[in-house]
């Protein structure tokens, strides 16, 4: 490690005390630990660092050249290449897992284990049963999991969710998302586990009922791993849902459609403005005195666009999780949260394998 970057936690570069949140330890501030510091670790520290009531703590990568960048934008957070360090320093209060998806359940277990709360990474694990495990050890010593769901916490989501739960769509018929791109290929990772938690974690959020079962197809053209995917969710009430998520698109798609008997939304999060756009459109079937004589009527009403905050969504979710720390709260993406789009990711593995078998869940 080079002499730059190598301060460990036990030599912690000296800060100035007259900030109150180097004092001694205050019971309105929380001291995070951050593992890994690669493609969204800053994003992360960048937020953390910038919040009334956290301590950045610590930054820990085992790559030198990572903790050279984060020494060049925060000289007085000390780092470290041991995630150990973090793990076992009794200054540090909760824990970020901003590392690749493979490493989450032992870091966060680990974390946990030594008394921490963790924020970990979508998606929360590798599978069902590690995700179980970490909601158990958290519940066993009250402690918080929060799953980086991130986009709930982005203004349109929160838009979103305001007006479905005020009926305005009335009863929802579909969620059809797509999320495709060029790149960036993951190693470890298909873009299901690399794209989709985003969308499913929306969905999740934004149609209450429980999902029955996901068919998904697929394939591999690269590297060994799905790199284009289309799944489709199950719900009871005759609600389905479709997420569409592909690396090997020309352009970059983020848009999401959801369709009520009464109303349909679009949302395009690549749109700077009106994000949202609600259709007051729909079909109205009615039926006359033949068999033949289905009647069809179209409505086409007002489009309107509602104002969406644009504060970024990461610096809303962490505020909220370092209050629903020192609150006491559960936050609404929890392990169990995480677990269960874990769920939804391991029925779309599994039924893309079967070149689309129906997975109940
Ligand atoms: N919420 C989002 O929108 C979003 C966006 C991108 C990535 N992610 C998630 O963030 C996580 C990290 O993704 P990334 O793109 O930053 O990956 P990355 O490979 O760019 O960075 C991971 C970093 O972790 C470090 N690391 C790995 N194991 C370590 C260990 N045991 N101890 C210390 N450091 C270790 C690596 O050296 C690397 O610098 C993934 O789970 C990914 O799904 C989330």
């Amino acid at each position: 490690m080079s002499s730059n970057s190598s301060r460990s936690l036990n030599t912690r570069v000296a800060v100035d005390t007259a900030d109150p949140k180097m004092d001694a330890k205050r019971p309105d501030i929380v001291r995070m630990g951050v593992i890994g510091y690669g493609y969204w670790g800053p994003n992360i520290v960048r937020n953390l660092h910038a919040l009334d009531n956290c301590d950045v703590a610590a930054v820990c990568d085992k790559s030198e050249a990572a903790l050279v960048r984060a020494r060049k934008a925060y000289p007085a957070v000390p780092l470290t290449t041991d995630f150990n360090e973090v793990l076992n320093s009794p200054d540090i209060d909760a824990v970020a897992v901003v590392t690749p998806v493979w490493t989450h359940f032992d870091l966060a277990k680990a974390a946990l284990l030594n008394g921490k709360h963790v924020f970990v990474e979508k998606p929360f694990t590798s599978t069902r049963q590690q995700a179980e495990e970490l909601i158990e050890i958290a519940d066993s010593r009250n402690l918080k999991i929060m799953v980086d769901h991130t986009f709930l916490f982005s203004g349109a989501v929160r838009k979103i969710r305001e007006v479905v739960d005020a009926g305005t769509l009335g009863p929802l018929y579909y969620f059809d998302s797509t999320c495709v791109n060029l790149g960036l290929f993951q190693h470890d990772v298909s873009v299901i586990w690399d794209l989709a938690p985003h969308d499913l974690s929306i969905m999740d959020y934004v149609i209450t009922e429980r999902p029955e079962a996901v068919v998904a197809t697929g394939a591999k053209h690269l590297n060994g791993v799905a790199d284009m995917a289309f799944i489709t969710i199950y719900f009871p009430g005759n609600i389905i849902a479709h997420v569409n998520v592909n690396w090997l698109s020309p352009v970059k798609v983020r848009t999401t459609l959801i369709g009520g008997r009464d109303k349909m939304l679009v949302w395009n999060d690549l749109e700077a403005d009106e994000k949202i756009k609600i259709y007051d459109k729909g079909v109205q079937m009615t039926s006359g005195q033949g068999v033949y004589d289905m009647l069809v009527s179209y409505r086409t009403g007002d489009v309107w666009a509602p104002k969406c905050q644009q504060t970024e969504a990461l610096k809303v979710e962490l505020e909220y999780f370092l209050k629903c720390i020192l609150d006491d709260a559960t936050p609404i993406n929890d392990g169990v949260a995480g677990l269960r789009v874990v769920r939804l990711l391991e029925a779309a593995d599994e039924s893309l394998k079967a070149r689309g078998k129906v997975v109940e869940l």
